[in-house]
């Protein structure tokens, strides 16, 4: 049983993955500060599972740290990386504070993988990399762009340091740049807990609905796509979590055709910001109170996946639809919300 390190594991998206892991047969390490989790996720992954993965408490800014874990757990095979910081609008206030946590903590992580020869490394990239297409679908061949935030850029930045961390070492990486990712377990004992208002559409639609928040904004319906609001790729994140598996398994048995390659994980399907309101309200049966707002300043107008790449070379390919997603996502809510 390989012994996999996931840094960020009780995080939305890491739980998921540490779940996924588990069911594949792996042996999970977490890591992570609690800075936006909860020890109470571990619960969530214990009752799905019925195993326990180790858990270490820390902060990956501490170098020290970092290295003293590497010398006590010398039988890490893999790692999955997604401890970061990942509010835009919070990282254009406040750049250092995401330069340090998520460039300065990949580089501790990465300077062990090569004292220790660890080789095998997975990382959280984003469809953010690609700026406002210039064609859809969009496919890993299209320029990245230059990014508008410090979150962004700290994505950009991290595929470099991987990059060339890979030409000159043992080290093997597959960067998944997600699409949006959204939804919660099936069996709802996890799922997304966001800190205070909620940036990102879903949560804020299951928070309108459940009463926490009085009214949804649709930030805009006069962009230039059919129905005036923007279009994004709404990937579930138990589709998203097995994508991480199947990279794992890549690396693992040798199956990669460079050091350092990138996928995109989304579903290839674009819906509009109406659309999910629309498909929200149907499958759950609850009318939503929103109202049409200002367009958000730095949204690009429309992006979805190409996932053709994924699909041949990956062997993967989302199952699961946006409705599901949805539903799945309501379901969380209340659980957490007791009802
Ligand atoms: P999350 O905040 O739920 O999870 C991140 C986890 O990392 C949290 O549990 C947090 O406590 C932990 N963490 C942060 N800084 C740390 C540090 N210095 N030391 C130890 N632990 C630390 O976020 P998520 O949505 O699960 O995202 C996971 C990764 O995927 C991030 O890298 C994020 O940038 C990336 N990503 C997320 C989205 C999205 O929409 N959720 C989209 C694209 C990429
Ligand atoms: C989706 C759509 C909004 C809230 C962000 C990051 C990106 C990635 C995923 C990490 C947009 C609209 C939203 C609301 C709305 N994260 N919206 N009312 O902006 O596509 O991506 O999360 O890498 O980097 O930028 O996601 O969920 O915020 O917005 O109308 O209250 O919903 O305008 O069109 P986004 P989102």
């Amino acid at each position: 049983m390989s012994k996999i390190l996931v840094t960020g594991g009780l995080g939305y998206i890491g739980s998921h993955t540490v779940v996924e892991l588990q069911n594949s047969g792996f042996e999970v390490v977490i890591v992570d500060n609690l800075s936006n989790s909860s020890i109470a996720v571990l619960d969530g992954i214990v009752a799905i599972t019925g195993i326990k993965p180790h858990f270490v408490k820390m902060d990956l800014r501490e170098k020290d740290s970092v290295n003293n874990f590497f010398e006590k757990h010398q039988d890490i095979k893999g790692i999955i990386y997604f401890a970061a910081s990942k509010a835009v609008g919070e990282s254009v206030e406040n750049p250092l504070l995401y330069y340090e946590n998520n460039i300065n903590t990949l580089v501790y992580v990465l300077q062990n993988c090569v004292k220790h020869d660890i080789s095998n490394f997975i990382f959280s990239s984003s469809c953010t990399v690609y700026g406002e297409p210039d064609s859809l679908p969009i496919s890993e061949e299209a320029p990245v762009k230059k990014a508008t935030s410090p979150y962004g850029n700290t994505k950009q930045i991290s595929e470099e340091i991987l990059q060339d961390t890979c030409s000159v070492s043992n080290l093997k990486s597959v960067a998944l740049r997600y699409f949006n990712p959204i939804g919660a377990h099936d069996s709802a004992l996890i799922g997304e807990l966001p800190l205070g208002i909620p940036q990102n559409l879903v949560p804020f639609i299951t928070q309108t609905a459940i009463g926490l928040r009085e009214q949804l904004q649709v930030f805009g319906d006069d962009y230039p796509t059919p129905d005036g609001s923007c279009i994004r790729d709404y990937i579930h994140v138990v589709d998203l979590a097995k994508a991480h598996v199947v990279a794992l398994q890549r690396l693992l048995s040798h199956k990669n055709t460079s050091g350092f390659e990138v996928f995109n994980i989304g579903t290839g399907k674009g819906s509009s910001v109406l659309e999910v309101v629309n498909t929200f309200e149907k499958v759950t049966g609850n009318k939503l109170n929103y109202k049409i707002a200002n367009r958000r300043s730095g949204d690009v107008i429309a992006v979805y996946a190409d996932t053709l790449k994924a699909n041949n070379e990956l062997g993967w390919k989302a199952q699961k639809t946006l409705e599901e997603a949805l539903l799945s996502a309501w379901n969380w809510e209340k659980k957490i919300r007791h009802q």
